[in-house]
């Protein structure tokens, strides 16, 4: 029974797990550093590192101890090698690369985003076991929108990306601007539940040419736009504050929703690839999922989500991706870098 350790670090999460060949995830911890951060407004990376170094010890305890495990038992330490905040992802490196030596087990360098994508895989195998490539693949989180087609593992070509915001960094910026706390994703969702679908209608951007990328850094101004024209009409009562505060919320998650599906039906006409993985942070959210899934079935194309904690960042598809990359081989040697910027497509694919 193959069984890997698995090591996140790469923004403000401390992820460890353990995941094994046969029995799934055995166990898995996230300590969320949201709190640390929310007073800024945003991560800081250098109270990011010192919250990991302070964190993974106690975090990869508690896991082995509930995964049941000790050193033997384990047959590689994967941890983030990036693209990520340099210095958090040094202090996972350095941590996860130090137990495979101590350990004397390969130690495996992962890619945040091949984490992401074959995340939902690794809950096929214990729900359906249906997910199979060629897969298409929205990864969408806070520093990364991207459209990918993956035809067998470390085998990605990015069809589409965005040209400025990614889509979580959208959902921040705009919470941010309507008063909402941090991180904005999941405020923005639960507000706009509250909002008016038909009061504002926000773009759709870069859907009126062809090809499969985006941008969200208008939706944002737009919204900056919207609230300053109506904020004056609305001062006198603070429920009509509140009001406004939800349809744009509304009107700003429609829009980014709608974008995201219409670029997603563009990809599985033009590849014929009928399966689609939405992974990343905003993966969680729920009419996201309830738009995609229905609008997918249309085109008889299937919908995989990872479980919404699986989504934001976390030990395990770290730990699924290295268990992946054992088969590679992993790295005994001391030395060790991280890669802030990483392309996906520049992955080994694995195996014939
Ligand atoms: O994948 P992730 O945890 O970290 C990165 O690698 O970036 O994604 C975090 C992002 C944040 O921008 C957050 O606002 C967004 O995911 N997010 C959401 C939801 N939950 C998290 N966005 C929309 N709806 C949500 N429910
Ligand atoms: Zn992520």
């Amino acid at each position: 029974m193959v069984r890997v350790l698995g090591i996140e670090s790469s923004c403000d999460e401390t992820g460890v797990a353990v995941y094994c060949e046969a029995r799934g995830l055995l166990a898995h911890a996230v300590y969320s550093q949201v709190d640390i951060h929310a007073v800024y407004g945003g991560v800081v990376p250098e109270l990011a590192s010192r919250d990991h170094i302070r964190r993974l010890v106690p975090l990869t305890r508690k896991v082995l101890t509930r995964a049941g495990c000790g050193p033997g038992d384990l047959d590689g330490v994967a941890y983030t090698h990036g693209p990520g905040l340099v210095g958090a992802l040094l202090v996972g490196a350095a941590f996860g690369r130090s137990l495979a030596y101590a350990w004397s087990l390969p130690a495996l360098p992962v890619h945040h985003m091949e984490g992401h994508l074959l995340s939902p895989m690794m809950a096929s195998s214990e729900r359906d076991g249906s997910l199979d490539f060629p897969f298409l693949a929205l990864l969408v989180s806070g520093g990364h929108t991207l459209l990918v087609l993956a035809s067998r593992i470390g085998c990605y070509e990015v069809l589409g990306e965005t040209l400025d915001d990614a889509v979580g960094e959208a959902f921040d910026k705009t919470a941010a601007l309507l008063g909402l706390g941090y991180p904005g994703g999941p405020q923005i969702e639960r507000v706009a539940t509250e909002g008016n679908p038909s009061r504002f209608r926000f773009p759709r951007p870069m859907t009126d040419r062809p090809g499969l990328d985006f941008s969200f850094s208008g939706l944002k101004t737009f919204a900056r736009n919207t609230l300053r024209d109506h904020q004056s009409e609305a001062a006198p009562r603070s429920e009509r504050v509140e009001g406004l505060r939800a349809d744009i919320a509304r009107a700003f998650q429609d829009a980014v929703i709608d974008t995201v599906r219409i670029k997603c039906e563009r990809a599985v006409r033009a590849t014929g690839v009928r399966s689609l993985v939405v992974s990343g942070g905003v993966g969680a959210n729920r009419a996201m999922r309830e738009t995609l899934t229905v609008r997918m079935a249309r085109l008889d194309a299937r919908v995989h989500f990872p479980p919404p904690e699986l989504c934001t960042d976390n030990g395990a598809m770290i730990a699924y991706a290295g268990l992946q990359r054992l088969r590679a081989g992993g790295e005994r040697a001391l030395s060790f870098g991280v890669r802030p910027r990483w392309s996906l497509e520049t992955l080994e694919p694995t195996g014939p």
